[in-house]
C-alpha cells in the first residue's frame, strides 16, 4: 500500500509539472502570478492565546522576477527579506497598498536579482476573520482555549501573507509553536501515533494545494483511529461519540475510490471542532474540519462527511480557478456525495436527500436575483461569499445528473474519472470544463450553456422522486385531518420533511401535543432540533424557550443560527429577544457568523 501511494503521489506532482501553467484572471486577488508567483511556503509561527495573535515568518519560494505581490488583510508586516539559492536573507523593500474592504491590501515585495526566496516577518490581528479563538468555556473540556482557522473563500490572507487565489497552488511546510499541553494539527501530515503534546509541531504538505485549504487547529486534542487510514481528532469528552458516529469512514473512502479512482491524499481524518465552528464542514486536505452538530448518535447526519470526503476529488484535486467557478467545486461534490451515499446506504436514501435539497434550492432560488441563479456567477466588486448559495451546490449537481441521464451512467462515470485524472492537482475554469465535455461528447444534446449562463432551472431538469418523502406527505395529510399518523421507522430526513411540511395554521397547543408524542424539544439530532425551534418561535410554543436559549448559546453553525434569528426578527417582540440573545452570545460566534447575525438583528 505504501509503495502504491508513493507512486500515486509522484504521479500527481508530475501531472502538475507537465501541465502548462496558466492563470485565470481572479478579481479577488492582487497577485499577478504570470509575473511572479509562490510555489512553496515555509511557515514558522507562534500561537499566542493571550493576545490572540499568530506571529512569525512566511517564507515563499518564488518563480518570477522584479516584484511579487501577495494578498494580506489586517496583517502587521514587520519586515521583508529576500535570498538567492544560498538562503542568505537580506532585507528588501516592500509596499503595503490601500486597504479594500473585501480584498484587504496588496503587499508588493521587491525582488533583487536572483531572488529565490522571500521571507515576510509578520503578525496577525486579534480580529482576523480566518481565526476563531475560543475561550475554555466554549470547548468540550472547558479547561483550555482552542483555535481553528477557516480559509475559504478569501480568509487565508488574514493569517498568512499569500497569493490567495484558488488558481495558484503551493506546497507547504510548517513549524507551529504553542503551549506544551496543546496539540496542533494542520491540513498536512499529522502525527497519529504518539500524540504526545510537546508544544512544538512540524507539518509537511507535499501536494500542491490552493491557499484556501491551508488550515490549522490548536487545542487539547486526542486522536482515535477508525480504519487503516482514517480516524478522528477531537477533545477527549467527544472522542467516543465521534469514533462511534464515524465507523463507516473507511468504507466511505473505499466507495469513493471504487467510483472515482485512488484516494490521493494518503490519510483521511476528521477533526471535530467545538460547537462554535461556523459551518458544517470544511474539506481541508487530509483533515476535514467538521461541526460536532453532525454527531446525532445514529449516524443520520454523516452525509456531511461524505460531502467533505468527495472534495478530495472535486475541489482539492481539481479546483475552481476563481470563485465564479465555485460550482465546479460544490456541484461536482454534491453529485459525488450522492453517489457515495448510494453505494453505502442505497438509492432510496440518496434520492431522498437529493429531493430535499432540490426543494430547498427552489425555495432559495425564488428569492435570488437572476444574476445569482446561474452556475457561473459574476462576482466582480462583490464578496465571494455572495456566490455561496444552493445554486452552485444543487443546480450544479442537477446538471451533472442530467448529463448522466443523457449519456448513461457507464460513460458518464468514465468521463468523471477521466476528468479527475486529467486535471488532477490543477485549478480549472468553467470554460475548460465545457471544452472537455464537448471533446468527449460531441453529440451531446443537453444545453449546457443554458444551465451555466442562464437563470432558473432549465426544462431539462431531472425529476427526482422520493418514495420515502411521499410516505411523509401521506402522513402530513392525515395530520391535517386530525387522524392518527404512522411514523414507524422514519429516518431523520423524513422527520425533517415532516416538520417543514406542517401547516402555517399550526397552534402552540398542537405543537405541545406533537412534542409530547415525538419529543422534538429533546431531540439529539441538531437538524431536527433546529427545524423544531424555528416552528416554536413562529407558533409561540414557549415550552421550547430553554432549549432555544441553550442552542443559541453554544451552536455557531450559520446554517442553524440564521433561520432562528431570522424567524425571531419577524415580530417586534421577537426582534427584541433576538437582540438580547445576540448581545449575550455574539462572543461565542465565529467572526463570520457574528457579522451575518448582526445584520439580521439590525446591530
Ligand atoms: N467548502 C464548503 C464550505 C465553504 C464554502 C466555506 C464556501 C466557505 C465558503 C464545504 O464543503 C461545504 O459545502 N459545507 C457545507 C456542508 C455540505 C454538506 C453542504 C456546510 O458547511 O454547510
Ligand atoms: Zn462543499
Amino acid at each position: 500500500m505504501g509503495a502504491c501511494l508513493a507512486l500515486l503521489w509522484s504521479c500527481g506532482s508530475k501531472n502538475q509539472e507537465a501541465a502548462k501553467v496558466t492563470f485565470a484572471q481572479d478579481v479577488h486577488s492582487y497577485a499577478r502570478p504570470a509575473e511572479a508567483r509562490s510555489t512553496h511556503l515555509e511557515l514558522d509561527l507562534k500561537v499566542d492565546f493571550e493576545k490572540k495573535v499568530l506571529s512569525g515568518t512566511a517564507t515563499h519560494t518564488i518563480a518570477g522576477a522584479k516584484e511579487i505581490v501577495f494578498d494580506t488583510k489586517g496583517l502587521k508586516i514587520a519586515k521583508t527579506e529576500a535570498a538567492g539559492e544560498d538562503r542568505q536573507f537580506r532585507e528588501t523593500k516592500f509596499q503595503l497598498g490601500a486597504v479594500d474592504k473585501i480584498l484587504g491590501a496588496p503587499l508588493a515585495v521587491t525582488l533583487p536579482e536572483g531572488a529565490k526566496y522571500v521571507r515576510v516577518t509578520y503578525e496577525t490581528s486579534p480580529d482576523a476573520i480566518a481565526l476563531q479563538w475560543l475561550a475554555p468555556e466554549l470547548t468540550a473540556g472547558k479547561k483550555a482555549p482552542y483555535l481553528f482557522t477557516q480559509g475559504q473563500p478569501i480568509y487565508t490572507r488574514t493569517w498568512i501573507p499569500i497569493q490567495d487565489s484558488p488558481g495558484i497552488r503551493i506546497t507547504y511546510r510548517a513549524k507551529i509553536q504553542t503551549q506544551p499541553n496543546f496539540f496542533a494539527v494542520m491540513s498536512a501530515t499529522n502525527d497519529q501515533k504518539t500524540m504526545v503534546p510537546t508544544g512544538k509541531y512540524e507539518f509537511d504538505m507535499q501536494q500542491a494545494i490552493p491557499p484556501y485549504l491551508m488550515a490549522l487547529a490548536v487545542g487539547e486534542l486526542q486522536f482515535r483511529p477508525v480504519g487503516g487510514r482514517t480516524g478522528v481528532y477531537t477533545e477527549k469528552p467527544v472522542l467516543d461519540a465521534a469514533a462511534k458516529e464515524f465507523v463507516d469512514l473507511e468504507d466511505m473512502v473505499k466507495a469513493a475510490e471504487k467510483l472515482y479512482g485512488a484516494y490521493r491524499w494518503e490519510r483521511y481524518d476528521v477533526l471535530i471542532c467545538p460547537p462554535g465552528f461556523p459551518i458544517g464542514g470544511m474539506e481541508n486536505p487530509r483533515l476535514t474540519f467538521a461541526t460536532p452538530t453532525i454527531i446525532a448518535g445514529d449516524r443520520s447526519l454523516v452525509s456531511l462527511i461524505s460531502h467533505e470526503l468527495a472534495h478530495s476529488w472535486s475541489g482539492n484535486l481539481v479546483t475552481n480557478a476563481t470563485w465564479s467557478d465555485f460550482w465546479l467545486n460544490e456541484g461536482f461534490t454534491v453529485y459525488v456525495e450522492r453517489r457515495i451515499q448510494e453505494e453505502l446506504y442505497g438509492k432510496q436514501r440518496s434520492e431522498m436527500e437529493f429531493a430535499v435539497e432540490i426543494a430547498e434550492l427552489k425555495e432559495e432560488m425564488a428569492k435570488l436575483p437572476a444574476k445569482d441563479q446561474m452556475l457561473y456567477v459574476d462576482l466582480k466588486g462583490r464578496d465571494p461569499e455572495e456566490g455561496v448559495t444552493l445554486v452552485p451546490y444543487i443546480k450544479g449537481a442537477l446538471m451533472l445528473r442530467a448529463l448522466e441521464e443523457e449519456v448513461g451512467r457507464e460513460r458518464w462515470d468514465a468521463f468523471v474519472r477521466g476528468y479527475f485524472d486529467k486535471f488532477a492537482f490543477q485549478s480549472i475554469t468553467t470554460a475548460q470544463f465545457e471544452e472537455e465535455l464537448k471533446a468527449k461528447f460531441p453529440e451531446l444534446k443537453l444545453n449546457v450553456k443554458e444551465w451555466i449562463y442562464q437563470p432558473g432551472l432549465p426544462a431539462s431538469t431531472p425529476k427526482i422522486d422520493s418514495y420515502l418523502l411521499s410516505q411523509v406527505d401521506a402522513q402530513l395529510a392525515k395530520f391535517q385531518k386530525g387522524e392518527a399518523m404512522e411514523t414507524k421507522e422514519w429516518v431523520a430526513q423524513q422527520w425533517l420533511h415532516f416538520l417543514r411540511g406542517l401547516p402555517e395554521s399550526l397552534t402552540a397547543a398542537q405543537m405541545a401535543k406533537l412534542d409530547a408524542t415525538y419529543k422534538f424539544t429533546q431531540s439529539g439530532n441538531s437538524e431536527i432540533l433546529d427545524a423544531w425551534l424555528v416552528l416554536a418561535i413562529r407558533h409561540k410554543y414557549a415550552a421550547a424557550d430553554a432549549a432555544l436559549d441553550k442552542f443559541l448559546s453554544s451552536v455557531g453553525r450559520q446554517k442553524f443560527l440564521k433561520p432562528l434569528y431570522t424567524e425571531l426578527a419577524k415580530t417586534p417582540d421577537g426582534k427584541a429577544r433576538a437582540k438580547a440573545f445576540y448581545a449575550k452570545y455574539k462572543g461565542n460566534y465565529h467572526p463570520i457568523a457574528a457579522g451575518a447575525i448582526g445584520g439580521i438583528v439590525g446591530d
